[in-house]
């Protein structure tokens, strides 16, 4: 199972480098720096040459993000991000929200009109369905958990997130997890299980039985949007949210 993550780790890795390395040939940037340097454009020169050009140009982005110490500083590297189609239909990049240290951690799929609006995640309807299940289901406040999404920008007019979206975006929700280190990841439809888990199981299957991801346990459950088109499917998700309460509950005894 770890081994299989692993697998599909580096072929995500591998798939990003590939599309990065398209992208910067497209866009002419390839080299750009090595080929001033080799016709002595730039003065005294780099002595890292082409190889430190492109350790420099692949890597930075991803070192930054994985040396942040915190929550603000992996904000503060993810920057004005353009790594991938999104950012030039956003408002606000909706990073994610909450308590730092929360023991659980809500993952959706990617912002909407109103979170685009306001830069926060689930603050539309869906967002008030997912906030009344944390308060009047589980007794917490919207502060005591941490919220984000698979992805920090918004699709157009709301459609799925395309594959090279999710995997521009998934460092930054790992990194997230990574600092806040929840006991317990509630995973809202499709696409957060598909991306913790990379798992192509229907949510339907996989939803009500814990999963582990890196050592977390992970509940998989219905997205509260699909709660709002079918919600005599609420009563799924309350059986779910009991299961999570009742780990949070021994995790503290
Ligand atoms: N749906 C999501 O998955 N995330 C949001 O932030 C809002 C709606």
């Amino acid at each position: 199972m770890q081994l299989g993550n692993e697998r599909e780790e580096i072929k995500a890795l591998s798939a990003s480098i590939k599309r990065y390395l398209k992208f910067r040939t497209r866009s002419g940037m390839l080299f750009l720096s090595g080929k001033k340097e080799v016709e002595g454009e730039s003065g005294s020169g780099d002595p890292r040459g082409l190889a430190g050009e492109m350790d420099g140009d692949l890597f930075s982005d991803h070192s930054e993000i994985h040396q942040a110490k915190n929550l603000e500083e992996l904000r503060a590297a993810i920057g004005d991000c353009q790594r991938c189609k999104l950012w030039p239909g956003r408002t606000h990049l909706v990073f994610g929200v909450g308590n730092p240290h929360a023991k659980v951690m809500f993952v959706g799929e990617a912002p909407g009109r109103d979170e685009d609006l306001k830069g926060e995640p689930f603050v539309g309807r869906a967002g008030q369905l997912l906030t009344d299940i944390i308060t009047k289901g589980m007794g917490l406040r919207r502060e005591d958990v941490y919220i984000a999404n698979v992805i920090k920008c918004r699709p157009p007019e709301n459609r799925n997130p395309e594959p090279d979206e999710v995997a521009s975006c998934e460092p930054f929700l790992k990194k997230q997890i990574d600092l806040i280190k929840p006991r317990v990841i509630v995973a809202l439809g499709k696409f957060a299980v598909e991306a913790l888990l990379r798992s192509k199981v229907a949510i339907t299957r996989l939803r009500g039985t814990w999963h582990d991801y890196h050592g977390i346990r992970l509940m998989p459950t219905l997205h509260p949007a699909y709660l709002l088109r079918n919600p005599g499917d609420k009563k799924l998700v309350w059986e779910d949210i009991k299961k999570v309460l009742e780990e949070l509950r021994s995790a503290s005894n």
